[in-house]
């Protein structure tokens, strides 16, 4: 049922606003009705007083019951209450009240009784006669320590009552008042709140149901306006992602088809015709280079899964010794290739902070193309230099080099210049594409620092300085 947090706020919120007011409601009220009672008391006790000293007179002698009774009504009239003069054995000697009243009785009250003892009685009762509390108040007529009677008075409550009605009434009126504009308030003011949640989830939702160009506007700078913004850049990865991921498996089935497609022929060719061993060697050639090729992809494809999956093993390392393992694998090959191989590797290179297998790989990758791509009786070189900005790595060669229109393709998966050629060598067009990956990654930078047609390329990556464990050293 409060499944929406607007409503359970709304709730809480009213509940929370009732329970305070009913709360400072009770106290006040309590406050409010003994402040008006022990003022009406205290009012009471003084105009009883002026009464008891003006009665004086009249007790002194002989009391005379017409007397006191008009006495009485007088008082009666001015103070709004019911006053009776009692003498010293309780009887009543006038009332205020002509018909029905106790004149001649006695009155057997513990305030009476009170005030007859030099006391001040009081009490408030309810009054059965006039439906109403009343106040009573009794205070000895005394002189000289003689008690010569008591007068008691007695008062409605009634205006008091009154009064502080017409106040609760008041605050029970304000009260639901505050809780309505409260209401309002915080229906409007979650609505700032939920409506941005709604569209979010709305987003959310239709982003799971595939529909992957989700964006939501949100003004606020809040914690749901920061929510909002990182849904976005979310949104966004996971669309690029998905084209990546397209292109990326388009790109496989692409180049998968080739040459399933030459050993599907060379089979066909196999199975449909007679041929002599020399023949059907050639085409089993064929397929075995194919199925090594097809290997040799599904090898690189591993090896981009599986750097996207494996985190950073960084560790501190130094990079001469790296150096040092590489140069010495490559350098059989470039013998083999009938190739020189120079280095320039300077001795004191600060240690670095990365992943030593991503380096290993990006300066096998540039060697491995430099020696794939030079004729015999050219040269590589391999050359570091320390910067400010970190380590300048180049991989130059006298090989094919690059024409100016394969500049801007060559980081790219599965590209290749010259595409039989390559193949020929043995490249699945995955070797830049990974480098670009890693040196990308860590921040740094891979490109082609020249190339010419013919006369040979010079490749390079840098390594920047936030990658050196050590602070670089200051030139
Ligand atoms: N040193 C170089 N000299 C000339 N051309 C190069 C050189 N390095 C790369 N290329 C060109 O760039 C293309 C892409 O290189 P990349 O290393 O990505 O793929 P590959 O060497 O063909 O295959 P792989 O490295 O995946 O086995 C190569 O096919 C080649 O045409
Ligand atoms: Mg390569």
């Amino acid at each position: 049922m409060f499944k929406s947090i607007r409503l359970r706020m709304t709730i809480t919120f009213l509940l929370l606003i009732a329970l305070v007011m009913f709360a400072t409601g009770l106290v006040l009220f309590n406050m409010l009705e003994k402040y008006y009672l022990s003022a009406a008391e205290e009012n009471l006790k003084q105009t009883g007083g002026l009464t008891a000293e003006f009665i004086l007179t009249y007790l002194r002698e002989e009391p005379d019951a017409v007397l006191l009774s008009s006495v009485a009504e007088n008082f009666s009239r001015q103070l709004n209450a019911r006053v009776i003069i009692i003498d010293p054995q309780q009887t009543v000697l006038g009332d205020s009240l002509p018909v029905g009243g106790f004149l001649g009785a006695k009155m057997e009250r513990p305030e009476v009784r009170a005030a007859l003892e030099g006391k001040t009685g009081h009490s408030i009762q309810y009054s059965e006669v006039s439906e109403q509390w009343v106040l009573q108040v009794a205070l000895p007529v005394e002189e000289d320590g003689v008690i010569r009677g008591a007068v008691f008075l007695a008062s409605s409550l009634h205006p008091v009552y009154e009064t502080l009605s017409a106040i609760r009434r008041l605050f029970l009126w304000s009260t639901f008042g505050a809780l309505l504009f409260a209401g309002v308030l915080i229906v409007f003011s979650t609505r700032h709140l939920t409506d941005p949640i709604q569209k979010l989830t709305v987003a959310a939702q239709q982003l799971a149901e595939g529909q992957l160009d989700q964006h939501i506007t949100v003004q606020s700078q809040d914690e749901i306006g920061r929510l909002a913004g990182q849904f976005n850049i979310m949104a966004a990865r996971v669309k690029e992602m998905n084209r990546r991921l397209t292109r990326f498996v388009a790109d496989v089935s692409h180049e998968l088809r080739t040459p399933l497609s030459s050993i599907h022929i060379c089979l066909q060719t196999l199975q449909g015709y007679e041929m002599e061993p020399a023949e059907q060697k050639e085409f089993l050639e064929d397929i075995s280079h194919e199925t090594q090729r097809m290997i040799y992809l599904v090898e690189d494809l591993l090896e981009i899964t599986r750097r996207q999956e494996v985190t950073d093993k960084r560790e501190t390392f130094s990079p001469v010794d790296l150096l040092e393992e590489v140069v010495d694998a490559t350098r059989p090959r470039a013998e083999r290739k009938e190739l020189q191989f120079f280095t320039e590797i300077p001795a004191d290179l600060p240690d670095l902070y990365l992943s030593m297998t991503d380096l290993k790989r990006v300066l096998f990758n540039l060697l491995d193309n430099a020696l794939k791509y030079t004729p015999a009786g050219g040269w590589v070189k391999l050359a570091v230099v320390q910067e400010k900005e970190g380590l300048l790595i180049t991989v130059q060669d006298t090989g094919s080099g690059l024409p100016e229109e394969a500049l801007p393709h060559i980081f790219k998966r599965f590209y290749r210049v010259d595409k039989a050629h390559s193949r020929h060598l043995g490249g699945t067009g995955l070797g830049l594409a990974i480098c670009r990956e890693i040196i990308e990654h860590y921040g740094g930078e891979i490109g082609v620092l020249e190339s010419r047609e013919g006369a040979g390329s010079t490749f390079y990556f840098t390594l920047p300085a936030a990658l050196f464990s050590a602070p670089p050293p200051a030139d």
